[in-house]
């Protein structure tokens, strides 16, 4: 029997989809915090998706169209008005118009959600997130020992991070909900309380129609990630509080109580139709070994089962 080189058999299975008028659906990622989208790592992975979805389109979002500037808008900047920039990026590639899958890394995959529940035109078909916080952090991560960036954003974020100036400026407060001040928080976010839908005077029904409208949502856990506080953010569950002798509020002391995405209000009352879309078998758990993004080859199987699915 003829043996074929790896390269060949991909040449001919690009001209067998050309030949039954079939491509693999276009891809967004959009990457995570202390990333960027012209990071070597970010266009490595993007070759990487090329490899199991020969021929298929991947856009790599941006806010600022430099590396170092990009990178510093993960930290620093308006998430309202970043999504909102994202969704005219996105409409405007014309490779996207059919619909899209899209993979958020990190704080990407709550963006990614706020975009299909705000936007989602041209729509997402599949949603994967990695390591995302659905359901916020309730501690600011750490930081690498040189990384300066990330040291002075920590230190003002964990300064004054319900003030109205972090709460414009500093992306990762958008998205800090500490369960033991849920107060300040309603107050003072406009981020993820909206996304949410957590506010009942302000809910939008559009939000929970557009998340309904998912074909899959597929929440990635990462078993040892200790930089997203708690990490079951990935999967929407949140700390549980007590109250403690003084009647103030506190988060449980192991911090490892949590109320599951299933007895959340924002699941149970089905705010943002996270309900609708998990009761027709939408919602999938899933993990990968390790800690916050070490995704090792862990993307290739999630990426293969959920992304780049053949469109006629
Ligand atoms: C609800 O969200 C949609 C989509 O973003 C928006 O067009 C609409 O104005 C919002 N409705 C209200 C009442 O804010």
């Amino acid at each position: 029997m003829a043996r074929f080189s790896t390269a060949l058999l991909a040449t001919i299975s690009l001209v067998g989809l050309a030949w039954a008028g079939a491509s693999p659906r276009p891809l967004v990622v959009w990457h995570g915090l202390g990333d960027s989208a012209y990071a070597p790592g970010m266009l490595q992975f993007a070759e990487g998706i090329k490899t199991v979805h020969p021929g298929i389109f991947v856009h790599l979002v941006y806010i600022e169209e430099d590396l170092d500037k990009d990178r510093q808008a993960g930290f620093y900047g308006n998430v309202n008005e970043q999504v909102q920039l994202v969704s005219e990026q996105l409409a405007a590639i014309p490779e996207l118009q059919g619909g899209f899958d899209a993979i958020g890394f990190s704080q990407g995959g709550q963006f990614l959600r706020a975009y299909v529940e705000r936007y989602n035109s041209p729509p997402i078909h599949n949603l994967l997130t990695f390591g995302s916080q659905h359901t916020g952090i309730s501690d600011i991560p750490t930081c690498r020992p040189r990384d300066l960036l990330c040291q002075i954003a920590r230190r003002a974020t964990n300064s004054a991070v319900y003030g109205s100036w972090a709460q414009e400026n500093l992306v990762q407060a958008q998205y800090f909900r500490d369960p033991a001040n849920l107060a300040a928080y309603y107050s003072a976010n406009h981020f993820l309380t909206s996304v949410n839908n957590e506010i009942a005077e302000t809910r939008n029904e559009t939000y929970a129609r557009n998340l309904a409208s998912l074909n899959k949502l597929v929440l990635v856990l990462f078993t040892e990630d200790k930089t997203v506080v708690p990490k079951e953010s990935s999967w929407f569950a949140s700390e549980v509080v007590e109250d403690s002798a003084d009647g103030q509020q506190r988060v449980f002391a192991d911090r490892r109580t949590l109320v599951p995405m299933h007895e959340q209000p924002l699941y149970k009352e089905n705010w943002i139709g996270l309900r609708d879309l998990d009761e027709r078998g939408g919602v999938v758990f899933s993990e990968c070994e390790g800690e916050h993004m070490q995704l090792g080859d862990c993307w290739e199987d999630l990426v293969r089962e959920w992304a780049g699915g053949l469109v006629y």
